[in-house]
């Protein structure tokens, strides 16, 4: 019969015949998909596998802090941490435009994540071994939807570690390939990964450098991860977390209204909340939160986040909006 033991069982197996004594590499994201998948191969083979985690400076408040916590002590990996905030903001500068921003961080990631594997290719090679195998986080309706299944067309440049130091030839370990999101939680859960990293909801690689529309600033960031802190508080509070796919938090950066606060006008940035509802992120519809939690995060952010004067709520579904603005 299938169950999760099974699917986990299966998968381990199946890693261990693929890779068998070599050594193995894993970008982690942050995201749940590249933490099973981690912890799958981890699994499998132990110590052989190196876990890197580049930190682009576009994560949401704690992220990078939780995963070098909760997925370290879960699965005793080996993690490494770049830090390559500052790459990343430079890189990024004058930018505005979406596919262009996409094809920065892309390629920013890239070039990142391609010296960490030479370091750890060359750590390995001075105990004589070598790294054969890149694990990927990669999901069925990834497969799908970057056109790699049923010839759908490519809607925006899927973020992921595509392409690879020419010098570098690693064989894929891709263990989520036939899975669905919800399945890929029962296996975390399985795997005894904690239910803060398996119930977490998707979160676009680019992060939240496709939150901000209009060029990605230093001080733009901090605006938009207080907002979507305040956002992320609020819907855990009134217990939606798991009622929601995603809540992406948007900062229309380029946008200014009129308001009043005070006695003073105020020329602020508007805050977008864009609730969806989602089987697998193919299609959406947006969540009708409760009013009385979108009071409290308008009130909240309003209050607390003062470059901020106007929160909105994006009542489109996918299609024809996607998830994300970018
Ligand atoms: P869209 O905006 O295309 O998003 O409706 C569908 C789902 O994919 C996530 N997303 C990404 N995930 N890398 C990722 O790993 C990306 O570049 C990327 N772009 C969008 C989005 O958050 C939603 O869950």
């Amino acid at each position: 019969t299938w169950t999760m033991a099974n699917v986990v069982e299966e998968q381990v197996e199946q890693i261990r015949a693929q890779v068998g004594d070599r050594r193995a590499l894993c970008a982690l994201s942050g995201g749940v998909d590249s933490a099973v998948a981690a912890a799958l191969v981890q699994r499998a083979i132990g110590d052989r596998l190196t876990c890197v985690y580049v930190d682009h400076g576009l994560m949401r408040e704690g992220e990078t802090e939780q995963i070098e916590r909760d997925f370290v002590a879960v699965t005793g990996a080996d993690l490494r941490v770049v830090d390559a905030r500052e790459q990343f903001l430079s890189a990024l500068a004058g930018v505005s435009d979406p596919e262009e921003k996409r094809k920065i961080i892309g390629r920013e990631f890239i070039r990142v994540f391609e010296q960490a594997a030479l370091d750890v290719v060359s750590d390995a090679k001075s105990h004589g071994e070598t790294v054969d195998f890149l694990v990927q986080g990669t999901l069925y309706p990834d497969v799908v939807e970057s056109g790699g299944g049923s010839g759908t067309a490519n809607i925006k440049s899927h973020h992921n570690v595509g392409g690879l130091p020419e010098d570098l030839t690693f064989t894929l370990v891709e263990p989520l390939r036939t899975l669905f999101k919800d399945e890929v939680r029962q296996v975390g859960l399985q795997l005894g990964l904690p239910e803060t990293l398996v119930w977490r909801q998707p979160f676009p690689g680019p992060g939240l450098g496709i939150r901000i529309v209009g060029e990605v600033t230093q001080e733009r960031l901090d605006v938009l991860r207080k907002a979507d802190a305040i956002v992320r508080a609020e819907l855990s509070a009134a217990g939606l977390d798991r009622e929601i796919w995603q809540c992406p938090v948007v900062l229309l950066a380029d946008v200014r209204s009129v308001g009043v606060q005070g006695d003073g006008r105020t020329y602020g940035h508007p805050i977008v909340l864009r609730p969806v509802s989602s089987e697998d992120a193919m299609t959406a519809d947006w969540t009708r939160l409760p009013y009385d939690v979108l009071a409290r995060i308008s009130t909240r952010i309003t209050n607390e986040v003062e470059e901020v004067n106007r929160v909105t709520l994006d009542v489109t579904s996918k299609p024809p909006g996607t998830i994300e603005w970018e």
